[in-house]
């Protein structure tokens, strides 16, 4: 049984995670206006991963007998000065959720809530790999600079790819 204390911990983290889905969607439409349609479609695969996010904790929370409660998503922001500035914005971001897990790890610790403990282990090394991804994104938009030609073969590679769910459980 949850307590009250990790439910809602738990409850603020699906917004958190509905607030990443929809900020990337809006980096998506950014993109997409700027003729990055690569830089676009990586995006809205993020978007999908960050509802799959959600979900996890939307059904964790329901089969451990708490009640899911949604709250506003806030509005995200809508412009950018270039993909450079949303990568770098994208990490940020990606850091904070890093430090709300950690957070959350912290609560289920406190409270000997070895079933959340376990359960948060999988978003642990999510954000492992979620930091990298979008690092080595950012580092090669650092190399590229200004290189129209290197911006549109990255917009190229960032064009294919798919978020596919992992098999349930
Ligand atoms: Fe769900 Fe990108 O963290």
């Amino acid at each position: 049984m949850l307590s009250k204390k990790m439910t809602a911990a738990l409850n603020g983290q699906i917004n958190a995670e509905i607030y990443s889905s929809y900020m990337y969607l809006s980096m998506s439409a950014w993109c997409e206006q700027t003729g990055l349609a690569g830089f676009a479609n990586w995006m809205r695969q993020q978007a999908q991963e960050e509802m799959f996010h959600a979900m996890k904790f939307f059904h964790f929370i329901s089969e451990r007998g708490g009640r899911v409660v949604l709250e506003e998503i806030a509005k995200p922001p809508t412009d950018w000065v270039s993909a450079l500035d949303v990568f770098t914005a994208t990490l940020a971001h990606e850091q904070k959720v890093t430090g709300m897990i950690n957070d959350l790890t912290n609560l289920a610790l406190d409270e000997r809530d070895h079933a959340s403990n376990i359960f948060l282990q999988w978003f642990i090394s999510e954000q492992v790999e979620e930091e990298a991804g979008v690092g080595a994104v950012l580092d090669k938009l650092k190399l590229i600079e200004k290189d129209a030609s290197g911006l549109f073969i990255l917009d190229q590679e960032l064009g294919q790819r798919l978020f596919t769910p992992p098999p349930a459980g």
